[in-house]
């Protein structure tokens, strides 16, 4: 286990021993004004959940935090240190604008995207972990963390399996789509072991580019079209999924590159044209982020292997 988390507000770690699972310690900008609708009740700080209503943190369900808070004045902000006890899962952060993105994909699309659509994958997600953890012969599963649990949705109870699928691999899918775009991608990938995998599995970048594009026009009705690293055949390839499937419910299925081709994804700006959405697609591609993942599917790969030898 690695000695620090992942900050998911400014990406910069935390050391692990600070936190105490599953807890998970974060930074928030906490204006004055924010802080005096606080409370502090037992050492710990409730915010009231309207505090937060036009922040740039409009991420959490915060009526249902509690905060144990250390504060540092800076001049016209408080630095609040939390350490969240919440096990629910957070409305990961955008790593850019709303507006960055444009003029591919449009900051209205954007916006609603991450906090209508993701929100709400994320808040019903949430409910179906909270019924999960109730059930004392199933709370085991709530633990393994959401990519791992829709690899395993056959042992969750009937009723909740259908939630998990579409709301589980909503929030998996949108972070994956999220955090593959950058107002800096676009171009061609330069990392040599991405390059090398692409040109192995497709003859080209152009090639790649090609079939993937066919692959998300083709899937009929909303899903997505993925690169994916297959761990069995150590090779990367593309596939779609339908709704909001996901790779990582098929196993040795690694996402690097996800496509959002449901019609909320680029309606107001590119209307029913999903290939013109397609094409200003590759202009954001964060081939940074890909190649990253890529190397960290491989890795995790090889250590499979030795561990089964
Ligand atoms: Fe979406």
């Amino acid at each position: 286990m690695s000695d620090t988390i992942e900050n998911p507000f400014y990406g910069s770690p935390f050391p692990r021993a600070a936190c105490n699972t599953p807890s998970v310690q974060y930074h928030l900008p906490l204006s004055a004004d924010k802080l005096s609708s606080s409370k502090v009740i037992k050492g710990f700080v409730i915010f009231p959940s309207h505090a937060w209503a036009n922040s740039r943190v409009p991420l959490l369900v915060l009526s249902r935090l509690r905060l144990k808070a250390s504060l540092l004045v800076k001049p016209d902000m408080l630095t609040l240190t939390a350490l969240v006890l919440s096990q629910n899962l957070p409305l990961p952060p955008l790593r850019y604008d709303y507006n960055a993105l444009e003029p591919h994909i449009d900051a209205r699309t954007m916006e609603i995207h991450h906090l209508k659509h993701h929100q709400t994958y994320t808040d019903k997600l949430n409910a179906a972990l909270a019924t999960l953890r109730s059930d004392p012969a199933h709370k085991h599963l709530a633990k393994m963390g959401i990519d791992k649990l829709l690899g395993h949705l056959d042992e969750a109870p009937k009723a909740l399996q259908n939630a998990l699928r579409n709301h589980g691999g909503g929030y998996v899918n949108h972070g994956l789509f999220f955090d593959g775009m950058s107002p800096d991608g676009g171009g061609e990938p330069t990392q040599p072991a991405l390059v090398e995998a692409i040109q192995t599995a497709f003859g080209s970048f152009a090639s790649f580019k090609s079939y993937f594009a066919l692959a998300a026009l083709e899937l009929f009705g909303s899903g997505w079209a993925w690169l994916v690293y297959d761990q069995a055949t150590a090779a990367v390839k593309i596939t779609t999924t339908a709704n909001q499937d996901t790779p990582a419910m098929q196993p040795g299925l690694v996402a690097l590159l996800g496509l959002d081709v449901w019609e909320h994804a680029y309606y107001l700006k590119h209307q029913n044209v999903r290939k013109n959405y397609v094409e200003d697609f590759w202009n954001i591609v964060s081939w940074e982020e890909v190649a990253k993942r890529y190397d960290a599917a491989v890795s995790r790969g090889k250590a499979q292997d030795k561990s089964e030898v």
